[in-house]
């Protein structure tokens, strides 16, 4: 079957089984291959991408589900001319990744976040992340940085 949907600004289409998986679709159809694959029991959130604005596992949806809609994936989050997005640069900066698997996952989770909440609470950002699994940082730096990304510092007391 044929699908057709906009990516990362571009109008893409591709010949898939009905059975493929969005994530299959962005990384063997399109080499879109920053958005990972961790798990397959749909748990880690390395493979979340923003589908109409919706953050989404794209390991959950079928490439067909998503004819005509609107995806973002991690290649799309940055400017064209390669500058980071607030929040890119704030995990840079505040070393919100180690080996990096689950980072793209965390940004768009994050950029998902501070879209609907610009100012989240530390427990607001700990709660949204559950979806998302990191297995090198324990996730107080990615939580910083993301305090951070939305012009916020980490309270004193919960950064021990
Ligand atoms: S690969 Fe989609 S949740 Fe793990
Ligand atoms: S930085 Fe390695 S899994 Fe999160």
């Amino acid at each position: 079957m044929q699908v057709t949907m906009v990516v990362n600004g571009r109008s893409v289409s591709g010949d898939i089984e009905g059975r493929t998986l969005l994530v299959d679709f962005l990384r063997v159809g399109l080499h879109l291959t920053g958005t990972h694959v961790g798990c397959d029991t749909s748990q880690c959130g390395a493979c979340a991408v923003h589908v109409d604005g919706a953050l989404v596992k794209a390991c959950t949806m079928f490439a067909a589900e998503a004819e005509g809609a609107d995806v973002v994936t991690i290649e799309g989050v940055a400017a064209p001319d390669g500058t980071m997005s607030v929040v890119q640069q704030a995990f840079q900066d505040h070393h919100g990744l180690q080996c990096g698997f689950c980072t793209p996952g965390m940004v768009m989770a994050a950029t998902s976040l501070l879209k609907a909440n610009p100012k989240p609470s530390e427990q607001e950002i700990r709660h949204h992340l559950d979806g998302n699994i990191c297995r090198c940082t324990g996730y107080h730096n990615i939580v910083k940085a993301i305090m951070a990304a939305s012009g916020q510092e980490m309270p004193a007391l919960a950064a021990e």
